[in-house]
């Protein structure tokens, strides 16, 4: 295997470097590297339990890396210091919608605008009706989550991610990170939540990191691929060269065999 993996792109969003990771003896990530560019879209593959939605909480600031350099837009985040600077700008969309039920629709897509003093409640609600417009959800602004569908929870949680956050650090463009945005859904309903990750990641003129098992939403959102497997990265390249490489861990992605390097996690 060739390392590091990476990209060619001249300026880089995102660069992970010998990245370590384990949560008590369990060791997840091992080595990781993995460049992605400026305004690229890239796909995270490989079997459950893998690690890729530790990746996305990594990249989020949500977990500290145990060994190795993450920087984001160069700059190499240390996360929990008291003089850190504004935090970089990152949006995700988890894999379940995650809102909180006893607030409007409204309040949950608005929840970090109300962080910033600069802003009035009625620059705050103008905001959010945007965002609400932008994925299709006109005039749900005062219902509460539960009263809406699977469908349109999920498409608040898209309108909070591409929601603006005031206080994050703007001098960068933002980084969108969806996890398994399309998994159990029926082929329609994956359609339309992959356009949703394409408009919202222009949008936000962003750079994106797609968790997905799913071959269409593989094709139709990311432009390159990484393959996860064994706490680093077996493989990584365009879209079009993960449809025909034929690296044994890619290989044993696409045709879902049993036979090959990886096995199923046995927990
Ligand atoms: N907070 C945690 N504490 C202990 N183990 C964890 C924790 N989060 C994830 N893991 C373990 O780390 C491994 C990778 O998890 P995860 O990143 O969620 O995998 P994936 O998203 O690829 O399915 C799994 O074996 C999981 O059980
Ligand atoms: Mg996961």
């Amino acid at each position: 295997m060739s390392k590091p993996v990476g990209t060619a792109a001249e300026r880089l969003a995102i660069q992970l470097r010998g990245v370590g990771l384990r949560f008590g003896v369990k060791s997840v990530l091992h080595d990781l590297d993995l460049d992605v560019g400026l305004g690229q879209k890239v796909a995270v593959v490989g079997p459950s339990g893998v690690g890729k939605s530790t990746i996305l909480r990594l990249l989020a600031g949500l977990l500290l890396p145990c060994k190795g350099r993450l920087s984001l837009h160069g700059q190499q985040q240390i996360y929990l210091r008291e003089d850190q600077d504004k935090p970089m700008d990152v949006r995700m969309v988890f894999q379940s919608p995650a809102l909180l039920a006893s607030l409007s629709v409204a309040e949950n897509v608005g929840f970090l605008l109300r962080r910033s003093r600069r802003l009035s409640p009625a620059d705050i609600r103008t905001r959010v009706s945007r965002v609400l417009e932008e994925v299709g959800l006109k005039g749900v602004e005062d219902l509460m989550p539960g009263q809406l569908s699977g469908g349109m929870q999920k498409r608040v949680s898209f309108a909070r991610a591409i929601v603006e956050d005031p206080t994050a650090d703007t001098s960068h463009p933002p980084l969108l990170l969806f996890d398994e945005p399309t998994a159990g859904l029926d082929p329609v309903a994956c359609t339309r939540i992959e356009d949703m990750i394409v408009k919202t990641t222009e949008f936000a003129e962003g750079t994106a990191v797609v968790v997905s098992h799913v071959m269409s939403t593989i094709r139709r959102t990311a432009d390159h691929v990484v393959m996860l497997y064994g706490g680093c990265a077996q493989w990584y390249g365009s879209v079009e060269g993960f449809e025909v490489t034929d690296n044994p861990y890619v290989r044993q992605f696409r045709s879902a065999s049993l036979q090959g390097p990886m096995q199923p996690e046995l927990t």
